[in-house]
């Protein structure tokens, strides 16, 4: 790709930006949250046309406007946020728009069988065909989006931070697919946030700064810390300052709960435990092992079987979700496109959706929409919400990261006693997430609870004074911050037993 540039409105999100991967490599982007790479891919898939710029595939200029012509040419895309229809099962999701037919009008699921059965084999993965999109894991729907590129014949395949939603198992699995495209010929362009990843995976890593190339480099002439300091253009710290501080009572608790997933399945079971006032209770686990069912019960989003969930003394179990916030419980949800954020509201109707009946949001029936936008403009100063002003812009436009920016602005701006954070720092980058750490960290500092429950074990140490394992609906064990390291933890993740004199 050679000086592409690319507006939206006003705003310019690429500016001559160069990008050259070579064929049968792996090549990483690398970039703060809001720098262009997803436009970037984008462009390059055909889904966003650029202002200027050229496009050479296999060093042919060609003209590429919508997605079919780069499947034309042999180029896949893997989103950011997935494209899945949930109903349909995997085969009808792979097959969805390029169905091949016997006689016209009768699709051919046998051939289509065949074919991606053959595929599945070439790349060692398992899917299975018949599932439904909303049966299955986000892992395993990534893989009914490799395998919907490959079907098509995809040659250059992007992959748009497929590692964000995955747990550390799937992300080793994912790069040993990589590896074994790579094998058979494929190029792979990824975008990702994670530094060890790209160092693992890569051979070339272009990193770009607020629309602009910053660098190219081979993996072999860097290190973690030189990508990080050409990314944010400064240093990183990835470690969290915390003061040894005295907890104070337990404001928020959990007495035996019990919860069933939507199938009847027990996936909490008989779990207790009580958060203090200035205590970052952390939740590690392998996904799927209750975090989900846990979370849900909490924020009055699914029933409780039995058990109850107080708060300050007040009972809120099977409430509801406005309920808790009338508590002073504000949660940053797993999944910020779905229960974040209303991605067709601006930002600065997002950044005060629990209140906005509420002065002085609202008087008299009547919004403020002064206030409103005055209280988003702070907030995006504050916490470096990207493009600067962005109050008015639809919530669906930020890139991913910053929508998470945003969704974190709004819960810790409403002041809650208690602080739910599921994956807090999914999709943001190292600087971003210094931030959110620091930020999560100064609550805590302020006297507050705070309940993290993170896929990221190192996340998970990182921050939390005491650290909850979450095996099979039950916690494996308690432990204290000091007592725990990787190895103990990642052993009760694994269903292992915590003996001492193992
Ligand atoms: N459809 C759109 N309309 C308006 N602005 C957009 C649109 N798509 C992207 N932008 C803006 O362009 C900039 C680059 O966005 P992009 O999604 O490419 O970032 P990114 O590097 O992928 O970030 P992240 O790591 O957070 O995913 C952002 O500031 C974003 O707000
Ligand atoms: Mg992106």
């Amino acid at each position: 790709m050679q000086g592409i540039t690319k507006y939206f409105g006003d705003f310019c999100a690429l500016k001559e930006v160069e990008l050259a991967v070579r064929a049968g490599t792996i090549h990483s982007i690398l970039g703060e949250n809001g720098a262009g790479k997803t436009t970037l891919m984008n462009i390059l898939y055909g889904f966003y046309t650029c202002d200027s710029g050229k496009i050479f595939v296999h060093g042919s200029e060609q003209e590429i406007s919508t997605p079919k012509d780069a499947i034309n040419l042999g180029i896949g895309m893997v989103h950011q946020h997935f494209m899945l229809v949930e109903p349909y099962t995997v085969l009808q999701n792979i097959i969805l728009g390029d169905e091949t037919t016997k006689i016209p009008g009768i699709i051919d699921y046998k051939k289509a069988r065949r074919k991606i059965e053959g595929l599945a084999q070439a790349y060692h993965f398992n899917i299975d065909l018949d599932a439904k999109i909303q049966d299955i894991t986000v892992g395993m729907q990534q893989r009914v989006e490799i395998m919907k590129a490959l079907y098509r014949g995809a040659e250059i395949l992007i992959l748009d931070e497929p590692t964000s939603v995955l747990t550390p198992q799937e992300i080793d699995e994912l790069i040993d697919i990589m590896h074994s495209m790579v094998k058979n010929g494929k190029t792979i362009v990824i975008i990702t946030h994670k530094l060890a990843e790209i160092m693992k995976s890569s051979d070339e890593c272009t990193v770009i700064r607020k629309g602009k190339n910053v660098a190219s480099v081979k993996i072999e002439d860097t290190s973690e810390n030189e990508l990080a300091e050409l990314m944010v253009g400064r240093k990183v710290h990835f470690t969290v300052e915390k003061e040894n501080r005295k907890t104070g009572e337990v404001i928020f608790s959990v007495d035996r709960l019990t919860v069933e997933d939507d199938r009847g399945i027990t996936k909490v079971n008989d779990i207790s435990f009580g958060i203090r006032a200035g205590e970052i209770f952390g939740i590690a686990g392998v996904d799927g092992n209750g975090q989900q069912e846990l979370f849900e019960a909490i924020a009055s989003l699914r029933k409780a079987k039995t058990g109850s969930i107080h708060m300050k003394g007040v009972n809120i179990t099977n409430t509801s979700p406005r309920e808790m916030f009338e508590n002073g419980i504000c949660v940053i949800p797993e999944d910020r496109q779905k229960s974040g954020l209303v991605l067709e509201f601006t930002v600065a109707e997002n950044m005060v959706l629990e209140k906005i009946g509420r002065a002085p949001f609202s008087r008299h029936g009547l919004l403020d929409l002064k206030k409103i936008r005055k209280n988003a403009t702070d907030l995006i100063r504050e916490y470096d919400v990207r493009p600067e002003h962005c109050e008015d812009t639809r919530a669906g436009a930020l890139s991913g990261g910053n929508q998470q920016k945003a969704i974190i602005a709004r819960a810790i701006s409403n002041d809650p006693d208690l602080l739910i954070a599921v994956q807090p720092t999914r999709g943001l980058d190292v600087g971003a997430i210094e931030f959110v750490h620091k930020a999560i960290v100064g609550q805590r500092n302020q006297g507050k609870a705070i309940l993290l429950i993170s896929l990221e074990l190192e996340e998970v140490l990182k921050l939390s004074d005491r650290i909850a394992v979450l095996y099979n609906g039950k916690f494996a064990d308690i432990l204290d911050a000091k007592d725990a390291d990787e190895n103990r933890i990642g052993l009760l993740m694994a269903g292992g037993k915590n003996d001492e004199n193992a």
